[in-house]
């Protein structure tokens, strides 16, 4: 079937049915615009990952973001929605058996199938533009939950500086399909908004990665009766 004759919800969650995902890894290599290899190799610098951490990655796709973490000796766990995504990263992955895992979830960036706080590193890339904003201001929530605390979460896509800049975009790269692209406007602030620190760091002209720290938090109590001095 051919994405474009998909409706837009479809698009968004139906990887499965596309007819290219058999060149997926080629094409996403092939676009110039996506800097897909510098962008994955910067990933775990930019989270400082460290061997024997634990990496959850949502729409793990076909692993190939998940690879540059597996090289730096952490333990990865990939989640996605398409399955024949997911099939195909079996056949690949096969080589860092016992260290990555995939997980099949069909709501993988809002409905998160692990506890709080426990990965170092939440990733995910070239993922997040399947979300409407308020939807990615639950994802960035959600990811926060199973963060453990002073550690950091990346998402890396395509972004724009704002509607304007992406209307401009869309009419300059034909490839690029009009989807929930995070804007540089409001990005930002959806971690904020959740008590984040946020840093945006640019790896080309439309490639940004979002790099945010959970903060530990205190939690005050302070329902207990106390002695007053006289
Ligand atoms: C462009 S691929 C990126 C895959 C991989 N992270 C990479 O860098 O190659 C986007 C992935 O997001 C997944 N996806 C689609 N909708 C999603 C959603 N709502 N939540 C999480 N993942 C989703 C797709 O199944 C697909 O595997």
């Amino acid at each position: 079937m051919d994405p474009k004759s998909l409706k837009m919800e479809e698009k968004k969650w139906n990887f499965d049915e596309y007819d290219w995902l058999e060149k997926y890894d080629q094409r996403m290599q092939d676009l110039k615009r996506l800097y897909y290899k510098e962008t994955l190799e910067q990933l775990p610098i930019l989270v400082s990952a460290q061997p024997n951490e634990l990496v959850l990655d949502i729409g793990t796709g076909t692993g190939n973001s998940a690879v540059p973490f597996l090289e730096a000796e952490c333990r990865v766990i990939g989640i996605d929605p398409s399955e024949r995504m997911l099939e195909k990263s079996k056949e690949k992955m096969r080589k860092w058996e016992g260290f990555f895992s995939i997980q099949h979830v069909d709501d993988p960036f809002l409905h998160i199938p692990y506890d709080d706080g426990i990965f170092d590193i939440v990733i995910s890339a070239y993922a997040i533009h399947h979300l409407d904003d308020i939807n990615k201001h639950k994802a960035i929530t959600e990811m926060k939950r199973v963060l453990k605390a002073n550690r950091r979460m990346a998402i890396a896509d395509t972004m724009f500086n704002d509607e304007t800049h992406k209307s401009s975009a869309l009419s300059e790269y034909h490839d690029l399909e009009d989807e929930y692209q995070p804007l540089l406007s409001t990005f930002p602030m959806m971690f904020e908004s959740t008590g984040m620190n946020v840093t945006m760091h640019q790896i080309g002209e439309l490639i940004w990665v979002a790099i945010a720290k959970k903060n530990r938090e205190i939690r005050w109590n302070n329902s207990m009766p106390f002695i007053q001095n006289v």
